[in-house]
């Protein structure tokens, strides 16, 4: 093999042996605005942010049809369809369903709710079938010991009728990734794990286990001042990267079904986070960031 294919395949990931997406990706919750529901960012921005992620090679783009400004002026799912549709070929759109934003603040859907969220991602992003839907359950914190057959169930029979590709879990515990598996195949998990919490290890060990991708929520830890530590800053001086490339290469190291997704608004931190992509960590770097 040369090192050229080798370094491709090390760049690429092959969602339940089906469509295959470049590791590094990309996370649509920032475009809009800069926090869920916050002030709108500009969204000639957004969409010049988009064009310039496809040029760079990026086809795995996360978002949700809740990821939009607070005054609901600017909608990320609108970005993406009016930048990018129609799709390019290889391209895989990954969105998720189970928050609902009322006046008194989010709520979790309940499984009647289900079909219809993924209805409005079908209409928004303006295709026929989604690539890639995930359950997200809980709030902030996994919501250990709660049943989500229920909700999974209805995601799978629209799977059944080809209005989903591949399904996802957001959000979950060991068990109910094995739950989700006894009723239709897991493609890929979204948890909160980033370098500066590893919390969720075991989910990522069984999703390494099984070829599950494994996509973090806030890899930059919802923004780099998050994660700085003595470590990171030191690697990332010996190798003339930023503190986020280090953070995203980390993460790309950890296991070979690891995707990163980060979040940016901004064109300049778009080219440094692809850029990380292009960084293999020696195993002492790993070492000092363990
Ligand atoms: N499943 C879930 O529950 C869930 C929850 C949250 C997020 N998500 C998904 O995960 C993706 C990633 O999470 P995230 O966007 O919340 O957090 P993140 O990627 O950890 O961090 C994003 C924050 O870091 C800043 N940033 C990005 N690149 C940077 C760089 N190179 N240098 C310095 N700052 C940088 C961004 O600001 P700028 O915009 O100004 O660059 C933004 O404030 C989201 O976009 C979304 O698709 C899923």
């Amino acid at each position: 093999v040369s090192a050229a294919a080798k370094s491709e395949k090390a760049d690429n990931f092959r969602l339940d042996d089906d469509l295959t997406i470049r590791r590094l990706g990309f996370g649509a919750m920032r475009l809009a605005a800069g926090a869920l529901n916050g002030s709108p960012r500009d969204p000639n921005e957004g969409r010049a942010v988009l064009r310039r992620a496809i040029e760079l090679g990026v086809n795995h783009i996360d978002t949700a049809d809740f990821y939009r400004s607070g005054d609901g002026s600017v909608r990320a799912n609108d970005l993406i369809r009016d930048a990018l549709h129609p799709y390019p070929p290889n391209f895989v759109i990954a969105t998720k369903v189970g928050p609902i934003f009322g006046p008194d603040g989010p709520e979790q859907a309940a499984a009647g709710d289900i079909r219809r969220l993924v209805e409005d991602n079908l209409r928004s992003l303006g295709v026929d079938r989604l690539d890639l839907v995930y359950l997200r359950i809980g709030m902030m914190k996994v919501p250990h010991g709660e049943s989500l057959a229920e909700r999974f169930e209805v995601l799978a029979a629209m799977q059944n009728e080809g209005l989903i590709r591949h399904l996802g879990i957001s959000n979950v515990d060991v068990g109910h990734l094995a739950e989700a598996r006894k009723i239709a195949p897991v493609a890929a998990v979204q948890n909160n794990f980033h370098i500066a919490n590893r919390e969720e290890t075991h989910v990522l060990d069984v999703c390494t286990e099984a070829g599950i991708g494994f996509a973090p929520y806030f890899p930059l830890g919802g923004g780099r001042d998050d994660i700085e530590d003595d470590a990171l800053s030191r690697v990332a001086k010996q190798r003339g990267a930023t503190v986020a490339q280090i953070a995203l290469a980390w993460l790309l190291a950890l296991s070979p079904v690891t995707l990163a997704i980060p979040g940016t608004g901004s064109a300049a931190h778009l080219e440094e986070n692809v850029a990380a992509g292009t960084i293999t960590l020696t195993p002492d770097e790993l070492k000092d960031l363990s």
